[in-house]
């Protein structure tokens, strides 16, 4: 039976005195199902769950329409029946009677699995997530049987993006469309950064615009960072969703303790392009210090935890005054946001790609020269940490008199260590400052916690060692921890254990400018969150009406020095000789970093604010633009499966929508468009826009052939 006739056929049997189709929240573990009421008498309905997953199979429920409870009137219940039965009889289709809405979710419910909320660790290099079952840590596993998706995304010749492995593999043919450490980027500057560290880059790093962005020469288009790691996101969650064969919609994720604010509200916008709810963003530290204290039987109430990963370095002390989550919090952060395992990578292959110029100066290191040596570089780093030396081997290079040579490269850990120096001691002043803070100087460490890939390098394992005189604790996979830490985060974020277990704190200074480009501190660093603070301001000049309120982040005494956030004019404050208005300027953020800064006049009471989501940030219109994008764009495979868990419905409904759109429509036709723009009405009242949804669907399956085999009844 085709879909418009099995439609049409239940809109003339059921004699109806009005027909819904709606879209019932309540079918939470039928994500694509659409409930039909069928409205028989005043007050009576059939309920049919029209799950267009199982088109020949349709379930039925007998419920009211206003409660969406179940009627338990069996006389009523007898007759629906009848009809159904009826409706089965001629239709040729088979009806499952349910009684119970409930009963009905948790048998379709695989393992019976409550709302999960996934905890991701969305890194520079590699991103994963994880989530918690029965108390215990679950990592999504990939394709390839490993954990880590690389952040790495490529354009390939389709035009859609590579995700992960799949892009990594095609740095060397398509260095220029295949992004990495996008996270270096995402809610930054482009005034940040020195041409130079941007031409390091085989892509195209776009500083055209105050915020950086990524150019796709290949596409003529720019690719905002946020839409950039939405697809990593969107990677995590599909997996993910697979994996549990459920819809993923929340989750937990971490940031390095350094991100300021721009770059906290970017990757949440990120999310919200992947189609995720950011419960919380949360540290990376924080999340170890978690990951530890809970799953590691490894808990001593003073922690430092140092985590290397592969563009990020951040230090944190942990203290817990108990067993329970409850009494964990982190005493202080520290840290270099532009030092990871990239650096020791980096200036690896700038000592491979010197050896390769002095013995072969002919040879041209193009860009997908230049990836080869990277790749081999970091497989040489990685080696390293696990034996004293080992080779690098290229067969062939080219050079520009046409010749192909080769040119061999051992790296001993000795040597290693030479080309890294500079890294290493940045590390060690670092770890050396951190621990000259007074906060720090208090307490006495206990134990030590390595997290990140990056630590795994026996040469930071000896450092800390030395700096501390305590031998650190390492995991044998300490590029897991954070997302673990995340997971359970999420866990405890669900069970509604939320302010007190998680506690964070500000990673830099938060203040306003003051008189001659002076940072006034109104928050200072490693204050704990959430957090609200004030201080009073007053004027400069006699009979002044507007005080202007420019709010920065930074460590540093000069205001222009640290990062402007935001500002606004305060006006209608009273007006009196300098110095004497009172304006109270506080300053509040939230769990999640966001803050949002008020000023006040004492007197009278003229008020104004903001929410730091400054110029760098993006608006929701211009993310839900970018989610339709994301979904064009999206790698085959994830593309496949949002079609048909996420979207099939809609594919369905824009089929039927097709096949009676024509120009001789039946009167009982149009009553079906009718219907159907109902339901899409529906959609579009609880949210969703289908216009944009169909526009989206309707160019996809101009790229698509295939789509009919997939989508078929
Ligand atoms: N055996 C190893 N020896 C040395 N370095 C390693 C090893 N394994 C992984 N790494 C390095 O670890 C880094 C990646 O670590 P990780 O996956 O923890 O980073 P990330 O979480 O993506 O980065 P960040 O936390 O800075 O955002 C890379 O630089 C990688 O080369
Ligand atoms: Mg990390």
């Amino acid at each position: 039976m085709k879909k418009t006739d099995f439609i049409k056929f239940i809109l003339e049997k059921g004699n109806l005195d009005s027909t819904v189709i709606a879209k019932s929240k309540s079918i939470d573990n039928f994500p694509n199902a659409y409930k039909i009421i069928l409205a028989l008498k005043d007050s009576d309905f059939i309920n049919i769950i029209f799950n267009p997953k199982n088109y020949g199979q349709i379930d039925l429920a007998v419920g009211d329409l206003k409660s969406h409870n179940l009627i338990k009137n069996s006389e009523f219940k007898q007759d629906a029946i009848k009809f159904i039965n009826e409706l089965a009889k001629e239709s040729k289709l088979q009806f499952r009677f349910k009684e119970n809405f409930s009963k009905f979710n948790s048998k379709k419910k695989k393992g019976n699995r409550p709302n999960i909320i996934l905890g991701i660790d969305l890194g520079t290099t590699n991103s994963l997530a994880a989530f918690i079952e029965n108390d215990q840590v679950v990592t999504i596993p990939l394709k390839n049987g490993s954990r880590l998706l690389p952040s790495c995304i490529s354009i390939n010749k389709k035009n859609t993006f590579d995700i992960g492995q799949n892009a990594i593999r095609q740095q060397v043919s398509n260095p220029e469309e295949t992004y990495y450490s996008i996270k270096r980027f995402i809610g930054r500057r482009s005034s940040e950064f020195s041409s130079s560290l941007i031409n390091a880059y085989p892509f195209k790093v776009d500083q055209s615009k105050e915020k950086l962005g990524i150019y796709s020469k290949r596409l003529k288009k720019r690719f905002e960072c946020e839409e950039l790691s939405a697809q990593i996101l969107l990677t995590l969650k599909v997996k993910a969703e697979r994996f549990l064969n459920q819809e993923i919609e929340d989750c937990v994720i971490t940031v390095p303790a350094y991100f300021d604010n721009n770059q906290r509200v970017a990757t949440k916008k990120a999310a919200q392009i992947a189609g995720l709810n950011v419960k919380r963003l949360i540290s990376e530290p924080t999340a170890a210090a978690f990951a530890y204290g809970i799953s590691k039987e490894s808990s001593k109430s003073i922690s430092l935890v140092l985590d290397l990963g592969g563009g990020t370095f951040d230090i944190s002390l942990v203290r817990s005054d108990g067993e329970d989550l409850e009494s964990f919090s982190v005493v202080a952060h520290s840290g270099e946001r532009d030092l990871g395992g990239d650096d020791f990578t980096n200036a690896l292959v700038e000592s491979i790609t010197k050896s390769i110029k002095k013995e072969h100066p002919k040879v041209n290191i193009s860009p997908t020269i230049k990836i080869l040596i990277r790749e081999k570089a970091i497989e040489a780093k990685h080696s390293i940490s696990f034996q004293d030396e080992t080779e690098i081997v290229f067969p062939m290079l080219p050079s520009s008199d046409n010749q192909i040579v080769s040119f061999n490269y051992v790296l001993t850990k000795n040597n290693f260590e030479k080309i890294v120096t500079k890294q290493t001691e940045l590390l060690k002043s670092c770890i050396k400052d951190f621990l000259e803070l007074d906060k720090v100087k208090l307490h006495k460490i206990e134990q030590i916690v390595l997290v990140g890939g990056a630590s795994r390098m026996p040469l930071f394992i000896n450092m800390v060692e030395k700096l501390t005189s305590l031998k650190p604790f390492i995991d044998t996979n300490p590029d897991e921890i954070i997302a673990q830490g995340a997971a359970y985060c999420a866990q405890y974020t669900l069970s509604g254990v939320k302010e007190k277990t998680i506690i964070d704190v500000t990673p830099l200074s938060l203040g306003i400018e003051t008189i001659g480009d002076i940072h006034s501190e109104v928050i200072p660093p490693n204050t704990i969150l959430p957090t609200r603070k004030s201080k009073v301001f007053t004027t400069i000049e006699d009979n002044q009406k507007k005080l202007s309120i420019k709010a920065f982040q930074g460590n540093r005494k000069i205001a222009s020095d640290n990062i402007f956030l935001n500002g606004f004019l305060l006006n209608d404050i009273e007006i009196a000789k300098r110095g004497v208005p009172q304006v109270d300027v506080t300053f509040e953020i939230d769990l999640d970093g966001i803050l949002t800064v008020t000023a006040q006049d004492q007197k009278t009471k003229s008020k104004n604010s903001v929410k730091i989501t400054n110029s760098l940030d993006m608006t929701d219109t211009e993310a839900e633009k970018l989610k339709e994008e994301a979904m064009l764009m999206a790698e085959e495979d994830v593309k496949k499966t949002l079609f048909s868990e996420r979207y099939k419905e809609l594919f369905i409904w824009k089929k039927i929508f097709d096949e009676i759109n024509n120009p001789s429509l039946s009167s009982e036709e149009e009553f079906i468009l009718d219907r159907i723009e109902n339901c899409l009405d529906k959609i579009h009242k609880s949210g969703e826009n289908p216009q944009l949804l169909i526009d989206a669907l309707k160019k996809i399956l101009e790229k698509f052939d295939d789509y009919d085999e997939d989508f078929a009844a």
